[in-house]
Order: C-alpha cells, then structure tokens, then sequence
C-alpha cells in the first residue's frame, strides 16, 4: 500500500488503459495504453484527478504467491516466491522478501526467488516493492508457511495372508494428500548386519514412480515385505521410506519356519523354539505383533544358531516368520499365547486339503480327554464325550477360526488354514519347458499366418512396447500361462514386425524352482521377420 505519497491509479475500461498520477511529483504514468482515445483519456483522468483532490494512495498492492502451495510443506521442500504488483508495470521496481519480518538475503531484488525451506522456516512471509527511481512502496499481506519435519508413509498390504497365489494391492498413504506425490514402490530385502532393517529394491517397472498410490503385485507366491515413499516437486522432494508390511504365506518356499511344541497356541509360562530351515546359514526369526510393531528374536527370545529360543512366551501373540540375508523369507505363523487355563490343540501350519486333522484341548497339566466343546466360528460343532475333533478328510469348508471349551474355561481361538493340494508336478525339466515353448510358438505362428490371410488390417487391438517390460504386463491378469500378440506400430511404418510376448508362469515343483526359472516369470519374446508385413 502507498503512504502519503499520493498515487492515483486506476484502470479505465473505455481507455483500455492504466494509469498512475504521483501527486507529489506531478507526474502520470500511463500504463499498457492502448492505440484510440489515449490522449482523451490521460486528460479525463487528470481533471478527474484533480476533482478528487487525490490525498491517499489506492489501489497499488503487492500480492505475494508461495508455488507450489502445498498445505503442508517440508522441511527440504523447495519453493518459489513470486512479488506481483496489482496496478503496476512491475519492471523499475526492486522486490524484498521477508519471513517473520527479517529479510531473506538469498533472494535478491527480482520479483521471484527460489527457496528451499528449512526446519524453522514456519512464519509470516511478506514482500515488499520499492520502486528503483521514484519514492514508491507496496508491501503484500502475509502468507504463513507451514513446515513440517519429513513424514513417513504407511504402507498397507491387502489382504495380509496369501491364500494360494495371489495379487496383493498395496496402498500407500502419505499424511499431505494434496495432489502432486508420485509414488515408488519397493520390496524389502532383510539386511541382518543392521538394526532389523531392510535395503529396498524397487520394483521393476515403475522407477519414474506411479501417479497412483496404489500398487499391485502379481502372482505373489510366498512372504514378502513391501515398502514405499513419495516424491513430489522440481527438484524432487522425497518423504522417508515407510516401514515395512508383510504379506505372508503358509507356504514352506522357500525356507520353513518350525514350531516346537508344534501347535499354535501356548500358555505364556511354556518355553518355545522356532527354527529356521532352508538354503542359508543365517537366519533371523522376526515378529509382528497386532500393535504393528516389529522385532527380531533379540528383543522376544534368544538366537542360538537359525534358532530362536523362549523361554516365558509371554504376551508374545503374534505372526513370526524367518529371513535371511540372502533375502529369503519362510512361511509365517499365527501364534496365539494364553495367560489362562487352557489352549486349544491345532496346528500351526496349513492342512493339506484331504488330509486328516485332529484338534484337541488342553490345560497346563494335561491333554483334556472329556467334556471337551469345540466351536468354529462361534458355533459349537462337537459337543460329546470325545476328547477330540477329528476331520478326517480336510476340504476348504473346514478353514475357519477354531477354539475349545471345557468346563467353563474357553481357549484363544486360532485359524486353521485349508490349503489346496498341488498335483503332483513332480519333475518340470527344462525339456519339457523347451518343448512347451515351441509348441505355442508353433500354434502362435500358425495362427498369425492364418490370420494375416483373413484381414490385412490391424489384428489387434492393442500395442505392446518391443521390449521385455516384465512389470509393466503386471496389469493383466496373470493367473494362467498367457499369449498375447500384437501388430507392433512404432515410429517408423514400414518396419512394421509382429511380435510376439510369451509368458509362462509357475512352473513350480514342490520346494524347488527349476533351473533357468530363477525368476516367477519366463518371457519369450519372439521376432518374426518382417517379410509378413503389408
Ligand atoms: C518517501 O515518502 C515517505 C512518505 O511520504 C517519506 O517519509 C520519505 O521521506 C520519502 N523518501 C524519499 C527518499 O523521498
Ligand atoms: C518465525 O517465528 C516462529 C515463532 O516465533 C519461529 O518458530 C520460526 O522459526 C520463525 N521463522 C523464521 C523464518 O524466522
Ligand atoms: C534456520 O536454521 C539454519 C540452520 O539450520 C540457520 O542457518 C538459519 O539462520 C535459521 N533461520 C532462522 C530464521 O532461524
Ligand atoms: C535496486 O536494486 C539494485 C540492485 O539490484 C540496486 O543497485 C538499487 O540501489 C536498488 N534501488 C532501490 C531503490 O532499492
Ligand atoms: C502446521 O502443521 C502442523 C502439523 O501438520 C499442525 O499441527 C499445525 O496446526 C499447523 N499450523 C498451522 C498454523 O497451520
Ligand atoms: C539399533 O536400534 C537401537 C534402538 O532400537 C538404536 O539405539 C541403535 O542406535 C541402533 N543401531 C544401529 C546400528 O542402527
Ligand atoms: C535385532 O534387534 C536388535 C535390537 O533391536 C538389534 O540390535 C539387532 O541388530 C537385530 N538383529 C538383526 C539380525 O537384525
Ligand atoms: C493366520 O491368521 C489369519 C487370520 O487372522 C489367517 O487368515 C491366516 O490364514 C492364518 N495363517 C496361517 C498360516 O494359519
Ligand atoms: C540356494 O540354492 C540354489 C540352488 O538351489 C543355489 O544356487 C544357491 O547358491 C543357494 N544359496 C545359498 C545361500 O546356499
Ligand atoms: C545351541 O544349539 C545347539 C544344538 O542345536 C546346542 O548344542 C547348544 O548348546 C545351544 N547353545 C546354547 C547357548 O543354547
Ligand atoms: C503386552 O502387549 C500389550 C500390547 O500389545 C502392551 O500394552 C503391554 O505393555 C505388553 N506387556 C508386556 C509385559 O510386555
Ligand atoms: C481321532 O483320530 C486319532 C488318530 O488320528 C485317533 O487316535 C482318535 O481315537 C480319534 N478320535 C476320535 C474321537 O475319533
């Protein structure tokens, strides 16, 4: 705002012009004049000068913008300053910026600045334009800025159990959701030198970061820990990495976690061990409990070897798994832990569909042979002499929460995973891959060749990029081997080629992948010559 130097600006609409009459100096600027009535209007605006005995300054204001204008800014966070004046040329002024009411010597006397926030850079900011030859201020109003210390996302992965093979959607959620973040994804690699912690590995496909902050893995086969953060911003401002999330898996590949006693509930007063198997020496047993908070045995137990020993398994209820360092995860366990008297007997791994399961009750003294209740999700379904509930043939109708009651004592109730048989696919050898291949080859180039007959149009409707983008295919649904072709278009038309994308997934043995499988993914990707073109 002006003082008492008298300026009078104003824009005049049938002028198509703005004009300011310093009063003191007796000097008018016209401004942005148009060609027409230009000379009419300076004198209109003189006399009506005069008539108002202009005594105030009015209408020149400086109006200072903060880009991009986050709610919530970082510490870190770059910025820009812009001092823009209302009714004014804003060339012949010099600018000032001040937070808090001192001056910010890193920006100079332009009408931008460049400012990368700090800590204790939360205050008022203003600025301020004097103009380089005459005796002329405007001052803006405040703008508050708000900076926070970085944040951490939360990771969340759904569902938090496999069951078979899966895709897992994973969320990432940043506490500013303002537009703006792009979002990288990561998959946790356990690093045992160090404090439970993971080195990150992103995953493939997508190192630009997703606009989307919702991920989706395919094909999910075993326990995995998935991490991310959120950039946003010219130069890129990063959040910290969020902590990790589990998806876990019953699944024995390919490592195994061991139970001993190998039950899944325990009174707090038992001593327990867990043990690693698998191809690594060294394991660590990790825990996470419904409080979301993770550990390693060093902090519940005692490792001795791939071994972790407890001794007061008190309020340890919890998911444990194993990893290594060579970045192998076991299958991971419910463990239900009782302070009362009685647990129920069940087992801790997943039961083969078909094969038989016996659940028993149990106290701190002995196994409970009579008046035993055993309830699955909430209905009682046995309740006789029998000490025992025996499903002799297991189907995917017996899964459910299970637990037992005697006397008036109730235990914890625990899940008792139904898992379905695999047939037998006992040796899947690289020749049989080899021929398999071939033969959809065939097939595929026989169709092609077919095809081209029928139309000399496009085949297809979609494009897909010539090279092996194994992540970006992650958006189709990849549950069954998948051919996909398409008429290759790129740039230049008359190379036109076809290719062909083949993708055969899990070819799984038990426990083993095959050679040359050292992926969950083969692609085969095929050029045919371009002697098939129009
Ligand atoms: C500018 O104007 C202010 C207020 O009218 C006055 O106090 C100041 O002395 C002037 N400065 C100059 C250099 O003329
Ligand atoms: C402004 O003042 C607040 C509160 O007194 C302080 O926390 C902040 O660091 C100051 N900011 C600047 C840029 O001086
Ligand atoms: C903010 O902190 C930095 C160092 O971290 C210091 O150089 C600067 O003077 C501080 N600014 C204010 C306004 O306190
Ligand atoms: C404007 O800034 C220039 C340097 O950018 C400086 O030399 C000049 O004295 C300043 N004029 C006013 C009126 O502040
Ligand atoms: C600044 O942000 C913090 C944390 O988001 C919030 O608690 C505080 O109220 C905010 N202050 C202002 C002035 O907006
Ligand atoms: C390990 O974690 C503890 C606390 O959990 C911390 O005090 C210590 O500095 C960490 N050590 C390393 C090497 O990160
Ligand atoms: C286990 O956790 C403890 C304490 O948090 C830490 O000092 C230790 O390094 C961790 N060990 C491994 C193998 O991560
Ligand atoms: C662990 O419990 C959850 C339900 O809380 C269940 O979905 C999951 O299948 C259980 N895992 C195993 C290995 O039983
Ligand atoms: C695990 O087994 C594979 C072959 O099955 C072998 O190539 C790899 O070196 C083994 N890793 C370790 C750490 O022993
Ligand atoms: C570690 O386990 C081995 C056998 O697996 C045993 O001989 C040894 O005594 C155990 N060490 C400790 C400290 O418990
Ligand atoms: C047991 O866990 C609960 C929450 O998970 C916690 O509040 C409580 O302090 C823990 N008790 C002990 C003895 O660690
Ligand atoms: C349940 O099966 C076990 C053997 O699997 C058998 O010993 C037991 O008698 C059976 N119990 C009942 C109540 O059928």
């Amino acid at each position: 705002m002006m003082s008492s130097s008298c300026l009078f600006s104003l824009h005049f609409p049938v002028c198509q012009s703005s004009l300011a009459l310093d009063w003191q100096t007796d000097t008018l600027s016209v401004l942005d004049v148009e060609m027409g009535h230009t000379s009419l209007c300076v004198l209109g605006l003189l006399l009506l000068n005069k008539l108002l005995n202009c005594g105030r300054a009015e209408g020149l204001d400086a109006v200072l913008t903060v880009k991009p204008n986050w709610p919530t800014l970082f510490n870190q966070e770059s910025v820009t300053f812009t001092c823009d004046l209302t009714e004014e040329k804003d060339t012949d002024w010099n600018y000032t910026f001040t937070g808090n009411g001192s001056r910010l010597s890193v920006c100079g006397t332009e009408k931008s600045c460049s400012y990368k926030l700090m800590k204790n850079s939360s205050g008022d900011y203003k600025c301020t334009g004097r103009h380089r030859s005459r005796n002329l201020t405007a001052e803006s109003k405040t703008v508050t800025l708000n900076v926070t210390v970085n944040s951490r996302p939360v990771i969340t992965v759904s569902p938090s159990w496999l069951s078979a093979e899966a895709s897992v959607t994973l969320y990432c959620s940043v506490k500013d959701q303002s537009a703006g973040w792009r979002f990288y994804w990561y998959k946790a690699i356990p690093k045992l030198s160090d404090n439970n912690s993971y080195s990150y590995e992103l995953l493939p496909g997508r190192s630009d970061g997703t606009e989307q902050d919702v991920y989706i893995v395919h094909g999910q086969t075993h326990t995995a820990g998935y991490v991310c953060k959120a950039g946003r911003g010219d130069p890129v401002f990063y959040t910290y990495y969020s902590k990790p999330k589990f998806i876990w898996s019953g699944d024995f590949h390919p490592a195994s976690l061991r139970v001993s006693p190998d039950r899944a509930q325990h009174f707090s007063s038992e001593s327990v061990s867990l043990s690693c198997e698998g191809n690594s020496t060294e394991w660590r047993v990790m825990r996470f409990t419904k409080a979301d908070h993770l550990s390693n045995c060093s902090d519940f137990g005692t490792v001795n070897g791939s071994t972790c020993n407890i001794h007061k398994f008190k309020n340890n209820t919890a998911v444990y798994w194993c990893e290594s360092g060579s970045g192998q995860f076991s299958n991971a366990v419910n463990i239900t832990v009782q302070n009362k008297n009685i647990i129920l007997l069940s087992p801790v791994h997943p039961v083969t569909e078909g094969h038989p399961v016996t659940l028993g009750c149990k106290s701190r003294t002995e196994i409970l042979v009579s008046n035993v209740l055993f309830y699955r999700n909430g209905n009682l379904i046995q309740n006789d002499n029998r000490g025992q509930l025996n499903i002799s043939d297991a189907s995917k109708s017996d899964e459910g929460f299970y637990w037992c009651e005697h006397s008036g004592n109730v235990s914890p109730q625990s899940w008792v995973a139904i898992k379905l048989s695999r047939p037998e696919t006992s040796s899947v050898t690289l020749p049989v891959i080899i021929m398999l291949v071939c033969g959809m080859l065939l097939i595929i180039l026989l169709l092609l060749l077919c095809c081209y007959r029928k139309s000399k149009y496009s085949l297809f409707a979609r494009t897909m990029p010539s090279q092996k983008t194994n992540q970006d295919s992650a958006n189709q649904d990849e549950t069954q081997p998948k051919l996909s072709s398409s008429h290759q278009s790129g740039a230049d038309e008359s190379n036109d080629g076809i290719y062909s994308l083949i993708q055969l997934k899990y070819f799984r043995n038990e426990g083993k992948l095959s050679p040359g499988l050292t992926g969950e993914t083969v692609y085969s990707e095929i050029k045919l010559g371009a002697d098939l073109g129009p």
